[in-house]
C-alpha cells in the first residue's frame, strides 16, 4: 500500500513539474532548472576545469598518511612491521580557477571566475567550447574581462533566435540596429566608428540590416543618401526619407561626384574657421551629418565592356575619398556586398582598408570572413563560418570595442520601414539645396 502511495505522490510531483515547466518555463527557470544547474556547476567545476587545462598545480600543507617499516622489510622473507603515521607535509594540489557566484539570466547564468596567476581570458575564450560540452549547454562565452577576473556566461539556447530592441529616445548618429549575445543592445555609433563594411552571402540579411539603420536614422537630423543598383529594390520604399537615391552606375557617378563636393565645401568651412571637424564648428554653422548607404557594392565596380572602365574608376576613387576624408565632415559609408575583395578591381582593397566597422554574415567560403573581419581571433571566422542559413540577420561584428561579437539585426518588415520613411519624410533635405547648388527657400523650421 506504501509503496503505491510513494508511487503515486512520485507520479504526482513529476506530473507537477512537467506542467509547470511547460507552462510557467521562466519560473520554473528560476525556481528549480537553475539551482540544481548551479549545485551541478559547483560540484563538478573542479573536474570541468582539469579536463578543460585550467586548473594549476599549487604546493599546500595536506595531513598525509605514511607507512613506515619499523621491524625488518629488509628482504621479502622477513615480516615487516609497518606502523601509519600522520604527517603534515607540502604536497603537490590541483587547484581549479575559484568560481564566484553564479547568477541567473533568463537564457542561462553568469560567473565570475578569478584567473590563475599566469593566465589571460584568451585561455578562457579555447576552453569555452568545452565548458560548453561538459555542461550540456548552448554555448559560455567570456562576456566581460576585469584584471585578473573574467565573467563567463552560459546560455542554454542561442539568445539571438528572436531579437527585439526596445525603444529609447536617439542620440545623433548613435544607432541600435540589434542585440549582441551577451544579451546588450548593439550599439553602432557612426561618430566613433563612421564607415561600415557589411558582407554576406546572398539572403543573409545585408540588406535587413541597412533596412535597420536607415530605420533607426529615420528620426534623426541627418541626410541619407542611398546608392541601390539592384534597380532600386531595397531602398525604393524609403524613397521619402532619403534625400537622394541612385539606382543607376551613371546616378551613382554623378551623387559620388556631388557627396565629394560637399565634403570640401566643408573643409572649406573648417578651414575658415580654423576647425579641424564640424563637431568643433559653431552650432549654427554645423552642417547636417550625412550617411550613405550602398547595397550591393559589387554592381559599382564589375565592368560588363571596356567602355564602362572610365565610371568605374571614377566611382572607386569618389568612394576610396570620401572614406578617406568622409569622417572629419560627418559623411559616413555603409557599404554592403555579397563579396568585397580585390576581384572586383583596383582600389576595392584600399575602401575596405577605411571601413572600419565590419560585419560579417553567413557566408559560402572561409575568405570571405577573413577579407571581412580581417585578422581577427581565429574563433571570431569560426563562429562566421558556423552561422546557419536558417538564421538571416545573424552575424559577427567588429568595430567599436576592438571585441568581436555575435550578433543579430532586429528583422525590419517593409511595411514598417516604409511608414518610419513616411513618418518621417519632413525631415529628409532636399539634395540640391544640402549640396548648395540651389538656395535653401524653406521656411525656418
Ligand atoms: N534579422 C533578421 N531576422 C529575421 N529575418 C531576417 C533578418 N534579416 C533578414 N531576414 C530574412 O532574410 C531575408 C533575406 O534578407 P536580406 O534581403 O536582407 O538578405 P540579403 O543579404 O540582402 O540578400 P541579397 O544578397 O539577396 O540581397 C529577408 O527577407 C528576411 O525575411
Ligand atoms: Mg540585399
Amino acid at each position: 500500500m506504501s509503496d503505491y502511495l510513494v508511487f503515486g505522490v512520485l507520479a504526482a510531483a513529476a506530473a507537477g513539474l512537467w506542467a509547470w515547466r511547460r507552462f510557467h518555463p521562466v519560473s520554473f527557470w528560476y525556481g528549480v532548472a537553475f539551482p540544481a544547474r548551479a549545485v551541478l556547476v559547483y560540484l563538478s567545476w573542479h573536474h570541468v576545469a582539469s579536463g578543460c587545462r585550467l586548473t594549476r598545480h599549487r604546493r599546500r600543507l595536506r595531513l598525509t598518511l605514511d607507512a613506515v617499516p619499523v621491524v625488518g622489510g629488509a628482504s621479502r622473507a622477513e615480516a615487516a612491521v609497518v606502523e601509519h603515521k600522520r604527517r603534515v607535509r607540502r604536497v603537490d594540489v590541483e587547484r581549479a580557477p575559484r568560481l564566484g557566484l553564479l547568477r541567473p539570466t533568463r537564457l542561462g547564468w553568469r560567473m565570475r571566475l578569478r584567473l590563475h596567476d599566469g593566465q589571460v581570458p584568451a585561455d578562457y575564450q579555447k576552453a569555452a567550447e568545452g565548458i560548453a560540452h561538459a555542461w550540456r549547454v548552448h554555448s559560455v562565452r567570456v562576456v566581460d574581462v576585469r584584471p585578473g577576473f573574467v565573467t563567463l556566461w552560459a546560455t542554454m539556447a542561442d539568445p539571438l533566435t528572436e531579437v527585439s530592441v526596445s525603444p529609447e529616445p536617439w542620440k545623433l548618429l548613435r544607432v541600435r540596429p540589434g542585440k549582441l549575445e551577451n544579451g546588450r543592445d548593439w550599439v553602432m555609433d557612426l561618430r566613433v566608428v563612421p564607415h561600415w563594411l557589411i558582407a554576406g552571402a546572398t539572403l543573409s540579411g545585408k540588406s535587413n540590416l541597412a533596412n535597420a539603420i536607415i530605420c533607426a536614422l529615420a528620426p534623426q537630423p541627418v541626410a541619407l543618401v542611398g546608392f541601390d543598383l539592384k534597380g532600386g529594390v531595397e531602398f525604393t520604399p524609403y524613397a521619402p526619407r532619403l534625400s537622394a537615391l541612385a539606382t543607376t552606375r551613371k546616378e551613382s557617378v554623378d551623387l559620388l561626384a556631388d557627396l565629394m563636393a560637399e565634403v570640401e565645401n566643408r573643409m572649406a568651412t573648417c578651414r575658415a574657421h580654423g576647425a579641424r571637424n564640424i563637431w568643433t564648428l559653431p552650432e549654427e554653422l554645423r552642417p547636417v551629418p550625412i550617411v550613405a548607404l550602398v547595397d550591393e557594392v559589387a554592381e559599382l565596380f564589375l565592368m560588363a565592356d571596356k567602355t564602362e572602365k572610365d565610371e568605374v574608376s571614377k566611382t572607386a576613387t569618389s568612394l576610396l575619398r570620401i572614406a578617406q576624408l568622409g569622417r572629419a565632415f560627418a559623411v559616413s559609408l555603409i557599404v554592403c556586398g555579397q563579396r568585397i575583395g580585390s576581384d572586383l578591381g583596383p582600389g576595392v582593397t584600399a575602401l575596405r582598408a577605411q571601413l572600419s566597422g565590419r560585419v560579417c554574415h553567413r557566408v559560402n567560403d572561409p575568405e570571405t570572413a577573413n577579407m571581412t573581419l580581417g585578422d581577427l581571433d581565429p574563433a571570431a571566422l569560426d563562429a562566421a563560418r558556423a552561422i546557419p542559413a536558417e538564421t538571416p540577420g545573424v552575424c559577427i561584428l567588429a568595430g567599436q570595442d576592438g571585441a568581436w561579437h555575435r550578433a543579430r539585426s532586429v528583422f525590419v518588415p517593409e511595411a514598417a520601414a516604409e511608414q518610419a520613411a513616411r513618418d518621417y519624410a519632413h525631415l529628409t533635405l532636399d539634395w540640391n539645396v544640402l549640396v548648395g547648388s540651389v538656395p535653401d527657400v524653406r521656411p525656418a523650421a
